[in-house]
């Protein structure tokens, strides 16, 4: 376990640090990375990728939280897997090469994530994986290939929960590089949940809080197989006759959907940042495939269906209010009903308490503090 930050003061201060953002739910993470390590006195090269570009998807993040314009865009944009995280890397590497950090600090599970840890391993330069250790023993997910190798080629190993940690042990992964730290999604969200309650997305929308579900679906196991998606939709279809549904639809998801709704299934565009921890917080049920909104919902205290056969966060139902119900439509509608009927109780995991980045900051002060130690020693 790491000493607690208030231990440790300001260690990070003379480190250089880049710190890479690339989609959408990598913003919401790297926001409290970032400001720990100003506080800490620490120097921070921000790089945005631009797998995600829109203005939906990226720009309405960084107004959302706040979060300082990047220092460097990439503009990598979209593609296959292999044309996209090409992409990325041919722009990083000249980039990182020129920057000579201290340490390459990646965040999540998208192709941006594993793009950059690889070519930062391959310049020997440091790899720390924030939300390292998850896994969902999914395969056939691109995530899970990003998670498993990112980890392995990172030299700081951050955890959001205990299972993380035994993952990574179990793989071998040294435990001195392993670091429970906490749940950086976390931070923010405590940090904009009052921002978030301010705004008016309920009312603009005419929905009463515990008036509704909130739908979000994007993962390509569930909307880009058209006899899956056509299942689902029926299940929201009947879901709505007891509880109406709002659905702010993801670009890839957009495309798919065709004119195929269902009655009382609303479809709305994507939501930005406080826009979506509003609906979510207004929810009476949330249904989603997202690895973020399955976190956010149990700090939030909003019983959650995961639409999916496995999840990478099995933590969010041990502890908090998420049950992973597959995708079958019969057992979708019943597990639905069964939540309308009987909510869980709110929990909340140990260390999801608003300082991951705070911990995140200091362990990395005190690799840097070692080295200089070393050197001088
Ligand atoms: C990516 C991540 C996924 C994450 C999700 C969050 C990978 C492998 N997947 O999935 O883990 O949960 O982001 O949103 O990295 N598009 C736009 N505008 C944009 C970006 C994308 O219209 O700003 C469209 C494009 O048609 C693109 C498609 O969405 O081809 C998919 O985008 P991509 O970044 O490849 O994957 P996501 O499905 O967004």
């Amino acid at each position: 376990m790491p000493e607690q930050p208030e231990t440790l003061g300001r260690l990070a201060a003379g480190l250089h640090a880049v710190v890479v953002a690339g989609a959408r739910p990598n913003f919401v993470k790297v926001k409290p990375v970032l400001d720990a390590l100003a506080a800490d006195g620490a120097r921070t090269s921000f790089v945005h990728t631009g797998q995600h570009y829109d203005d939906a998807m990226s720009g309405v993040f960084f107004a959302d939280l706040g979060l300082r314009s990047p220092d460097h865009h990439l503009e990598a944009g979209s593609g296959s897997h292999a044309v996209q995280t090409a992409a990325v890397m041919t722009a990083f590497e000249p980039l990182l090469e020129r920057l000579a950090p201290d340490v390459v600090v990646v965040v999540g599970d998208v192709n941006s994530t594993l793009a950059c840890s690889l070519v930062a391993a391959k310049a020997n330069i440091p790899v720390a994986h924030v939300e390292a250790g998850l896994r969902s023993g999914d395969r056939t997910m691109p995530e899970e290939i990003n998670r498993i190798v990112t980890d392995r080629l990172s030299d700081l190993l951050f955890a959001s929960s205990p299972d993380g940690v035994d993952h990574l042990l179990a793989e071998g992964m040294p435990p001195a590089s392993v670091h429970l730290v906490g749940n950086v999604m976390v931070d923010t969200l405590l940090a904009c949940r009052d921002r978030a309650c301010s705004r008016p997305v309920l009312a603009d929308l005419g929905l009463c809080p515990g008036g509704y579900g909130l739908v979000t679906l994007h993962r390509p196991s569930n909307v880009d197989d058209p006899e899956i998606l056509d299942g689902l939709l029926t299940a929201l279809g009947e879901i709505a006759g007891r509880c109406p549904l709002v659905f702010p639809v993801h670009p890839r998801t957009a495309g798919r959907l065709g004119g195929r709704l269902p009655d009382g299934v609303r479809v709305l565009p994507p939501a930005g940042y406080l826009d979506c921890v509003a609906l979510q917080m207004g929810a009476r049920l949330v249904l989603t495939d997202s690895g973020g909104v399955q976190e956010e919902s149990t700090v939030l205290g909003v019983p959650c269906l995961t639409l999916r056969e496995t999840t990478e966060r099995p933590i969010t139902v041990a502890e908090g209010t998420n049950r992973v119900v597959g995708r079958s439509p019969a057992a979708v509608v019943a597990s639905a009903f069964e939540a309308l009927d009987r909510p869980p109780p709110p929990r909340r995991p140990d260390l999801w308490d608003g300082c991951a980045g705070k911990r995140i900051s200091a362990v990395l002060g005190q690799v840097v503090e070692r080295r200089g130690r070393r050197r001088r020693g």
